[in-house]
């Protein structure tokens, strides 16, 4: 079976939706910086290596601090969690809980916030028929819900990466939603984009589609009051 970028490049002759544009992470860059500095907080973010690259920290910063989600779920720790900590020390943001398998890790970036961060290890699940090692998402639930999902963990994998995301889509899906996908640019990211619109299609859910591109891209699916984070 041909992947999204396969089929989008057989289509149109084009690389792919999500083709990084590296040239713009200096751009949104100077946009996160710009808006830090409004809300009259430090620069302490390393965005380097695997951790959120400077688009996916704008958008985090910009779905804060205009959307004002009450829920959020910040899956895979690291430097967006220390942003969804910042947003929500300034009160505009509500619960936040980070979710992570790593527990050094968890145990690391925990203790420089005040949310909770649930560790669960991975553990292998048939989603959508197929295996995938992902968290336990009964325990991420646990009679909640998020309005604000975002997908960077755990570490991706060649196809059907992070597809456990998949699982929160089952059932009671709010109105007012966005779920950001970091690392769109990869095949096995692409494979869950398809996976989220194919299960999106089969509900009554009213929802759009953005992607954001820089060194690396996401793309955002929202439906209700966070339509408009898919044009950002
Ligand atoms: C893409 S990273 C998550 C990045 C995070 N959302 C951020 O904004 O920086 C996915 C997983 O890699 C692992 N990881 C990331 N950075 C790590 C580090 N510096 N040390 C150990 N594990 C790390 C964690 O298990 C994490 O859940």
């Amino acid at each position: 079976m041909l992947s999204l970028r396969q089929q989008f490049r057989r289509l149109t002759g084009q690389p792919g939706p999500f083709t990084p544009e590296p040239g713009l992470e200096v751009i949104y860059r100077d946009l996160f910086l710009r808006e830090l500095a409004r809300l009259g907080e430090e620069d302490r973010f390393f965005p380097t290596g695997g951790a959120a690259n400077y688009s996916l920290l704008y958008l985090i910063l910009r779905i804060g601090s205009e959307f004002r989600p009450v829920s959020v779920l910040d899956i895979g720790a690291g430097q967006s969690t220390l942003l969804w900590a910042m947003l929500q020390r300034r009160g505009l943001v509500g619960d936040v809980l980070t979710l992570e398998n790593d527990p050094d890790w968890a145990a690391r970036i925990g203790a420089q916030v005040q949310h909770q961060v649930l560790v669960t290890p991975l553990r292998p699940v048939a989603i959508g028929g197929r295996q995938t090692q992902t968290y336990d998402w009964d325990a991420v639930r646990a009679g909640r819900s998020f309005d604000v999902m975002v997908c960077d963990g755990p570490r991706g994998t060649p196809r059907h990466s992070r597809a456990g995301i998949l699982a929160m889509l089952d059932r009671d899906i709010p109105d007012d939603f966005a779920l950001i996908l970091d690392d769109a640019e990869r095949e096995g990211e692409q494979d869950t984009v398809a996976a989220v619109h194919d299960r999106l299609q089969a509900t009554s859910v009213d929802y759009a589609v953005g992607v954001v591109r820089a060194a690396k891209s996401q793309a955002v699916f929202a439906a209700g009051r966070f339509v408009p984070a898919t044009f950002l």
